[in-house]
């Protein structure tokens, strides 16, 4: 096929473009760089740098590249800057993304996978969360994703676009070979800071609450291997009948705690990470873990590597190999 990928740059779009060129398929990216990285894209991957409200931009490359099918993950990611900054969230997850599935409608595409996220859950009600299970976002992150999914609902219907909802639970680690990885800045991210605390003394992790209705205070949530999330998204994609949609979650279904994650960083690096306790960071859920059997049922979804030691032994592999990310890559 040949598959529009917006986002390419980023983590998760970087790993998932290299998945499809090994599968066989074309790729374009379009990305804007505004938070990924060029060196991130594989070499194979046709790469337009633009946005994905340009209309003008989004028809050429799907005309020229007779696109079949679309994976979008050009997003803001952050929940804690979503509470500050909602306009941006809206502007970008929500308004951009609502006139990027009008321009692949109007060209007449029917496969569509959207990367969605477990925070449309907000605090669950039952552990581990369903598809079916109620959408209450806490945050505009989560809320700029679910009205995303609801208008991909109605487009369904009135375009005949065939989709994949994903919701991705804590997506970790990076390419077993270390040589994509997470690279945002800020970090945000759990695994990736206290990684970062690891190969530095003088990086002091901190710790979001530790007042939680949780085993230890800490937030619980469900890490799922980069790699195995992108081949879910292959699976996913195969499965689309135009005009017919799925949801899947796409987590581990374990649930480990901030203060568990840290002691298996420590083991595997065996650095030890120097932590400081703060208040609770504003949009977060106490516990976040997936019910991922829809999609193990449907599509035969089995990850390769559930294990968080093995997740944090990748994303390490990658955080040495490029201490300073892509920027200075070079300068090692
Ligand atoms: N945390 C810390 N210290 C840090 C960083 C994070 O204690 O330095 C805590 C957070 O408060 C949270 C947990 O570690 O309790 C995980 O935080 P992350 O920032 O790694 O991930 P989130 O759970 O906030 O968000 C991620 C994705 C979202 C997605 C969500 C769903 O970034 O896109 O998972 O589970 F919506």
């Amino acid at each position: 096929m040949n598959i529009l990928v917006t986002g390419g740059a980023g983590y998760i779009g970087s790993h998932a473009v290299r998945h499809l060129i090994q599968q066989g398929h074309k790729v374009v990216v379009i990305d804007n760089l505004s938070t990924g990285h060029r060196e991130a894209i594989a070499p194979e991957a046709c790469f337009v740098q633009g946005n994905v409200s340009d209309e003008n931009l989004v028809k050429e490359v799907l005309i020229n590249n007779s696109i079949d099918a679309v994976m979008h993950f050009a997003a803001h990611i952050e929940v804690a800057e979503s509470v500050e900054k909602p306009y941006k969230y809206y502007a970008n997850n929500f308004s951009a993304a609502l006139s990027f599935i009008k321009y692949i409608c109007d060209f007449g595409i029917q496969r569509f996978v959207f990367s969605s996220t477990a925070a449309v859950y907000g605090n669950p009600v039952e552990t581990p969360i369903k598809e079916t299970h109620q959408r209450a976002p806490l945050n505009p992150y989560g809320k700029s994703k679910m009205m995303v999914e609801d208008a991909i609902h109605d487009f369904a219907r009135a375009a005949n676009l065939g989709f994949a909802v994903l919701r991705y639970f804590n997506v970790a680690g990076a390419h077993p070979d270390g040589d994509i990885g997470e690279a945002h800045q800020p970090e945000s991210h759990l695994i990736p800071r206290v990684l970062q605390s690891a190969m530095s003394s003088q990086v002091v992790l901190p710790i979001y609450g530790t007042d939680y209705p949780t085993h230890d205070g800490t937030c619980v949530r469900d890490y799922v291997h980069v790699q195995d999330l992108v081949r879910a998204h292959s699976l996913a994609l195969e499965a689309i009948k135009p005009g017919q949609g799925q949801v899947y979650n796409l987590g581990s279904e374990n649930g480990f705690s901030v203060l568990e994650v840290i002691q298996a960083c420590q083991k595997v690096t065996g650095a030890s990470i120097s932590v400081e306790k703060y208040p609770r960071r504003a949009g977060d859920a106490a516990t976040l873990v997936a019910s991922s059997e829809k999609i193990r049922n449907d599509l035969g979804w089995k990850p390769q590597y559930p294990d968080v030691t093995t997740i944090i032994e990748h994303a390490w592999k990658w955080h040495q190999k490029h201490p300073h990310g892509y920027a200075l890559q070079n300068e090692q």
